[in-house]
């Protein structure tokens, strides 16, 4: 579980998130969607201790995060792949250095990449890759540590439409299957809802409401009515900002 204690950073003087206060239960899906400079990126790096809040506390299993924790996959909104190493040798990279036995690398490499549908394009570098397949190797480079909180910036950002619908598509089959707690950054409201089992709405600094979205799960979600019922919900809290 993680828990979010009045929390306040402060860049030099001014304060880029005030007084949040957050609980999301352990292996739950959380997106948060918020305007651009809200400081979405600024929480998910909090939440990965790498950055130390000015005021308050961030508690993941019961420990105050100061800095990154071991368990923790981060996947950031620029891939950050070597440009030098092969797909595979991106993805193996951190189990190398983790000093595991090689077998059981080249074994949990070549399960990933195939689970990912980028097993063909393991000797490719990533400028011979498409941006959704880079994605992949980004997304399959985190999964392969087995992490048990997995943060997200805006993952298919980069990507159009029909791509990151693949992406969401993937990311919610991988959670299906081994969930583990992911919290995911979004401007995108479909991709929140799509993703999120609780949703939060973010205005400039500050969480603004949480929607708690039960139809989280359902991979043909697309097709229904309900879906948009959500979207429509986030929606109208993300457009309310501009009254006040
Ligand atoms: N290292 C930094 N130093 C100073 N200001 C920063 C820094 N990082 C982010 N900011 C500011 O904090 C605010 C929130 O940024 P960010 O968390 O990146 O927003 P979002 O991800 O929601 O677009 C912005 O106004 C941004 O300019
Ligand atoms: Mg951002």
């Amino acid at each position: 579980m993680i828990q979010v204690k009045n929390m306040v950073i402060k860049f030099g003087s001014e304060a880029v998130l005030s007084n949040i206060n957050l609980v999301l239960p352990e292996n739950k899906t959380c997106a948060i969607i918020g305007p651009s400079g809200c400081g979405k990126t600024t929480l998910l790096y909090t939440l990965a201790g790498l950055l130390t809040p000015s005021e308050g506390q961030v508690i993941i299993n019961g420990k105050n995060i100061r800095s990154i924790r071991k368990d923790t996959g981060v996947i950031l909104q620029n891939t950050g792949l070597l440009p030098w190493k092969t797909a595979w040798d991106n993805v193996s990279l951190g189990l190398s250095a983790r000093k595991q036995d090689r077998v059981a690398i080249n074994q949990k490499v070549a399960s990933i990449l195939d689970e990912l549908g980028i097993l063909e394009h393991k000797h490719k570098f990533p400028a011979q890759l498409s941006g959704g397949q880079r994605q992949r190797v980004a997304i399959a480079r985190t999964l392969v540590l087995e992490p048990d909180l997995l943060l997200m910036d805006e993952p298919s950002s980069a990507l159009d439409a029909i791509n990151r619908e693949h992406i969401q598509n993937m990311i919610l089959k991988i959670y299906k299957k081994k969930p583990a707690t992911l919290v995911l950054v979004t401007h995108n409201i479909e991709e929140a809802v799509f993703l999120g089992e609780t949703i939060i709405v973010m205005k400039r600094s500050a969480v603004k409401h949480i929607i708690e979205n039960p139809f989280f799960g359902d991979e043909n979600i697309r097709l229904k009515s309900d879906y948009y019922k959500i979207c429509l919900e986030v929606r109208k809290w993300l457009s309310e900002d501009d009254s006040q």
